[in-house]
């Protein structure tokens, strides 16, 4: 089996930050979004992944052509303009060949191996097997129609949702997917669905199962879903200290890469600094993550994203991003936290 991960489109819900890198490389506790998938894939037997990048895709390739752990064999496949998820299985046609393949969206992520879904799949060879979950939300996701083992109709964002069961954003099918892309349309949002292609598969006879998840699952699409699943991960972090803390009191999880000292500083778990950071005076966390290079001074940050080589100075801020190389200096110490979503090399005086 191969895996298909869609790393592509615009991720147009998580600017400023996806103006300067692709949404898959965003970081949730302290780790690339594509790492944790990659970490799921990897609890597979699967080794051959075909990755799907857009127009600003060249930064993944460049990642994991120098980080491979996983000792993965990728194939990346460019896709000029994002034209829908069935739009990608035309495209990696050739990639993947005739094998059977387990499709990713490059923003879910699950906490959940995914080795016995796959022996499943290997098992009882369906043309398409659903991973579903119930959600308060149908309307927001595709949603499945079940009878016994079967689903028996797809929709995409339905209005009037037949039921509350979501298309989580990892599907297995066969070879016989490739046939169902080539015959459908583009949706009103003028995209190829994969939806589409699997109501196709329906209504062509084939067989289409699915398996029910129950553990936790984040499309990570918008801000406010990326801030609680880094919140969610950063649960499961554990101390690692290889940096200096220096006369600072710690409760909690704290992990400190080499090269960055810790001064003065009130920590309240979990909180993770990356490599060469310099942060004095201030109090960090609960859910906090800090990346390489950052210098921090006098600052009050909880529930926040500290990209790689910002500055901040006065700042109480909680539920934010900072982008890379952001500059923030604050002259008036407040106590009110601030809620920010600041893009890369932003500079701004409060
Ligand atoms: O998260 C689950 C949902 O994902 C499912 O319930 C829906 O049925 C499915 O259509 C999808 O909905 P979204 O609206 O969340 O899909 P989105 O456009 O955000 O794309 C998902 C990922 O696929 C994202 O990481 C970008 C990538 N992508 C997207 C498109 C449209 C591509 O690589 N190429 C594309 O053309």
């Amino acid at each position: 089996m191969k895996a298909l991960l869609l790393c592509g489109g615009e991720g147009t819900r998580l600017r400023p930050f996806t103006h300067t890198q692709p949404k898959a490389l965003l970081p949730l506790a302290h780790q690339p979004i594509l790492f944790h998938i990659l970490d799921t894939i990897a609890t597979t037997t699967i080794r051959e992944v075909v990755i799907i990048i857009g127009p600003n895709g060249k930064p993944i390739m460049e990642l994991l052509r120098k980080t491979n752990p996983w000792g993965f064999d990728f194939t990346f496949v460019d896709q000029p303009t994002p034209l829908g998820l069935a739009h990608t299985v035309l495209l990696a046609r050739e990639a993947l060949g005739n094998a059977p393949f387990l499709m990713y969206l490059g923003d879910n992520v699950l906490d959940e191996p995914l080795r016995p879904l796959v022996n499943r799949f290997v098992c009882e060879k369906p043309d398409a097997l659903l991973l579903l979950r119930r959600v308060k939300n149908p309307r927001h996701f595709g949603v499945a129609r079940i009878e016994g083992k079967d689903v028996v109709q797809v929709e995409e964002k339905p209005e009037h949702a037949q039921s509350n069961l979501a298309l989580v954003g990892v599907y297995l099918f066969s070879p016989a997917i490739h046939q169902a892309v080539r015959v459908i349309s583009p949706s009103p949002r003028g995209e190829l669905e994969i939806t589409d292609a699997i109501q196709q598969l329906i209504t062509d006879g084939k067989n289409v199962t699915y398996h029910l998840l129950s553990g936790w699952w984040k499309d990570t699409g918008t801000i406010a879903d990326l801030l609680a699943a880094n919140q969610y991960l950063m649960k499961k972090l554990t101390p690692a200290v290889a940096g200096e803390v220096k006369k600072s009191t710690v409760k909690g999880v704290l992990r400190v890469a080499p090269g960055s000292i810790l001064k003065n500083c009130r920590v309240v778990g979990p909180v993770t600094i990356g490599k060469g950071c310099r942060i004095s005076g201030s109090t960090l966390g609960p859910y906090l993550a800090v990346g390489d290079g950052a210098e921090i001074t006098d600052c009050h940050l909880s529930r926040t994203l500290v990209l790689a080589d910002a500055h901040l100075k006065g700042v109480t801020l909680t539920n934010s991003i900072i982008g890379e190389r952001v500059h923030i200096n604050s002259q008036q110490k407040t106590a009110t936290a601030h809620s920010l979503l600041v893009g890369a090399d932003a500079v701004l005086e409060l």
